[in-house]
């Protein structure tokens, strides 16, 4: 599929035009906005992955945002000291400092992948299945993964509202935006799936595929951040720990940090595809706010489509 042909293959593929923000597309048995085909397209066919690259990988209202500050911070800790006054984080928002993969590359032309510096931190929103062969053959490239999965009733709540809010959405009801979720039809969805096939894959390949939990981070940033830099190939030294550096990380990166700073209460982040101000992207940040918003039948509803699939009762990671 070239990326040209990414166009035509979209037209070809079922629509769904009734989910508020953008008309979905179907492809490969998920959901995914229509204006990312082409960098899917463009994925297989221009992209040159580097050994060192590190996805990013989630649907969108798990913890992308923080995933992204944790991982840029933990990967340029030693260019960047992060409670130095002068870290990128404290000027930039997260989605600045880590860039989507599949949504720069569906513009041809545009060379920001491939400007920047090893390690490569790029974040995704495909499933593990969508995402090029030569990430993920066996063999192939060995480039590693980072996923990060959130209970879905607190992923629904938390897309409903963002799109409520930050899309020109407001007549969007709850009920609406179950339905769509149960359906699969949301972006990246059906998310069950898209968490199993990451959570799949980093049970065959633990050393390329880490999957996290955003409830567990949480409770444990600090642990998180340490299997991250482990996991990233670069594990805090003695000195390190002594001198505080993981817990610096986890206070640069924290909910009540990143909202403090004016970057993240005013800046907007620009793609090619659209503009979103910094601050949609930080609501609450707690697990189980989603009972403030669905009624008990709506949550055993979702928990039952989930539960199917069997991502309920998958262990912790
Ligand atoms: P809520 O809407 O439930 O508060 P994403 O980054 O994938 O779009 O996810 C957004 C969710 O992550 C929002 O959840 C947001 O508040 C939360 N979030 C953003 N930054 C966070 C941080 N530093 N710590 C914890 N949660 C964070």
């Amino acid at each position: 599929m070239a990326a040209s042909a990414g166009d035509e293959l979209a037209s070809s593929l079922p629509r769904e035009t009734r989910y508020p923000p953008f008309p979905l597309r179907r492809y490969g048995g998920f959901w995914l906005p229509e204006y990312a085909l082409p960098g899917v397209a463009a994925a297989r066919t221009r992209f040159e992955p580097r050994p060192s690259d590190v996805f990013l990988a989630s649907v969108p209202k798990s913890g992308t945002t923080w995933l992204k500050a944790i991982a840029f911070a933990t990967a340029s800790r030693a260019e960047h000291p992060p409670s130095g006054d002068a870290h990128p984080l404290r000027r930039r928002g997260p989605h600045d400092c880590v860039p989507f993969f599949e949504f720069t590359l569906a513009y041809p032309g545009d060379d920001a992948l491939a400007a920047l510096p090893p390690p490569r931190l790029l974040s995704t929103h495909l499933p593990y299945s969508l995402l090029p062969e030569r990430l993920t053959a066996d063999g192939g490239s060995s480039c590693r993964i980072v996923y990060i999965c959130r209970d879905p009733k607190d992923v629904l709540v938390s897309w409903w509202l963002f799109v409520k809010k930050s899309m020109a959405a407001a007549s969007y009801t709850i009920k609406e935006a179950l339905e769509q979720f149960c359906d699969g039809r949301c972006v990246a969805g059906p998310q069950w799936r898209h968490a199993l096939e990451y959570r799949e894959e980093s049970r065959r390949r633990p050393e390329k595929v880490l999957f996290l939990r955003y409830e567990e981070m949480l409770r444990e940033p600090a642990r998180a951040v340490r299997r991250l830099a482990e996991f990233m190939g670069c594990p805090f030294s003695g000195e390190e720990e002594a001198a505080g550096v993981v817990d610096d990380i986890v206070d640069l990166c924290s909910f009540g940090h990143l909202t403090s700073l004016e970057v993240n209460k005013t800046g907007v982040t620009s793609w090619r595809y659209n503009s979103v101000a910094n601050g949609s992207f930080f609501r609450k940040g707690v697990a189980g706010d989603w009972s403030n918003h669905m009624s008990p039948e709506m949550a055993a509803r979702l928990d039952g489509v989930v539960e199917e699939p069997g991502l309920a009762s998958l262990p912790m990671a």
